[in-house]
C-alpha cells in the first residue's frame, strides 16, 4: 500500500446528480461541485466552509468512496478511491445510529465491519466516550440520549476502528455552544496527539479557524475553491485564542469572502 505522499488529492472534481421524470413533473439534474482541486498533506486539519447547497457533503462523500463522481479524480494516500476504505473514519451529516444497538456496539460497529472487535478497540471506544462526556451511557440505546449526545456517540464511532484520516460532516451541528467549544478543544487535541488527518465540514467561522490548518472556502454551487486562508496559529488551540484580535482577523476575512462570492450570485 502506498504510505507516502499526500492523505487527499482532489483533482478537477464534478458531480452532476441526474434528474429524473419527463414533463411538468420532472426533476432536473444539479450540477452540485464542479472542478475541486484540493490537496490535504498527511497530518492537516483542513475545514471546507460555504453556503449551504454548495456541495460540501459530495465532496466528502467522495472522498469516502461513497460517491463515485462524474470527472476528475480522488486519492486517499496516493491510492486512486474505488469504494469505502477502512483506514477513513467518517461522520456523515444526517448519520443514524443505529436503534436497536446500545451505545457501545454502535461505536463498535465500524470495527465490527472490518473484522473481529479487538478488546483494544474496546478500550478505544472506552476512552473516547470518556473524553466525548458519554461514560456511563455505554449500554443505552440512542433513543435515551439527547440529540447532542448522539451526535458525540458518531464522533467516536468515526473514530472507533482508528482510522488515519477522519471525514466529520457538520458534527457538532446540535450541540449547545459551550459543550460545541469543549468538543472543538477535545478534536484539537485528538488530532494533535493521534497525528491523524482530518477534513471537517462545517459552517461555524469561528469553529473552522479554532480547529484547522487551513480553511478552505467554496463558491456558491456548482461549489468550487474560491480562496484557501491558513490561520497563523500554532497546533494547540485555546479558548483564549478566541478572544484575540489576530483570530478575529482571520474569521472577518473569511466571512468577508462567503459574504462576496454570495453577493454576486445573489446581485
Ligand atoms: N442524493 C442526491 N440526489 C440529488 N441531488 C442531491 C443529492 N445530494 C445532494 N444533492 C444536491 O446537490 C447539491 C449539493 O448538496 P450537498 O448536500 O453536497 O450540499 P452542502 O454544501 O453539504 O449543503 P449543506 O450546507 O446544506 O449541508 C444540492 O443542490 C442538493 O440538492
Ligand atoms: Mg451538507
Amino acid at each position: 500500500m502506498a504510505t507516502t505522499g499526500h492523505a487527499v488529492e482532489l483533482a478537477g472534481l464534478r458531480h452532476v446528480f441526474a434528474g429524473r421524470g419527463r414533463g411538468r413533473r420532472a426533476v432536473h439534474g444539479v450540477e452540485a461541485v464542479k472542478g475541486v482541486d484540493l490537496t490535504v498533506e498527511p497530518g492537516e486539519f483542513v475545514s471546507i466552509v460555504g453556503p449551504s447547497g454548495c456541495g460540501k457533503s459530495t465532496i466528502l462523500k467522495m472522498i469516502a468512496g461513497l460517491l463515485r463522481p462524474a470527472e476528475g479524480a480522488v486519492r486517499v494516500w496516493g491510492e486512486p478511491v474505488t469504494g469505502p476504505r477502512r483506514d477513513i473514519g467518517i461522520a456523515l451529516q444526517d448519520a443514524t445510529l443505529l436503534p436497536w444497538r446500545d451505545v457501545m456496539s454502535n461505536c463498535l460497529f465500524p470495527v465490527e465491519l472490518h473484522g473481529k472487535v479487538t478488546a483494544e478497540a474496546r478500550e478505544r471506544v472506552t476512552g473516547l466516550l470518556e473524553r466525548a462526556g458519554l461514560a456511563g451511557f455505554e449500554s443505552r440505546r440512542p433513543k435515551e440520549l439527547s440529540g447532542g449526545m448522539r451526535q458525540r456517540v458518531a464522533i467516536c464511532r468515526a473514530l472507533a476502528d482508528d482510522p488515519r484520516l477522519l471525514l466529520l460532516d457538520e458534527p457538532f451541528g446540535s450541540l449547545d455552544a459551550l459543550t460545541r467549544e469543549q468538543m472543538n478543544i477535545d478534536l484539537n487535541r485528538i488530532w494533535r496527539e493521534s497525528g491523524k488527518t482530518a477534513i471537517l465540514i462545517t459552517h461555524g467561522i469561528d469553529e473552522a479557524v479554532l480547529l484547522s490548518t487551513r480553511v478552505v472556502i467554496l463558491s456558491e454551487r456548482p461549489g468550487t475553491v474560491v480562496e484557501v486562508v491558513t490561520p497563523p496559529f500554532p497546533k494547540a488551540r485555546t479558548k483564549e485564542l478566541m478572544a484575540t484580535p489576530e483570530f478575529a482577523e482571520v474569521c472577518g476575512r473569511i466571512r468577508d469572502r462567503l459574504f462576496a462570492s454570495e453577493q454576486r450570485v445573489g446581485g
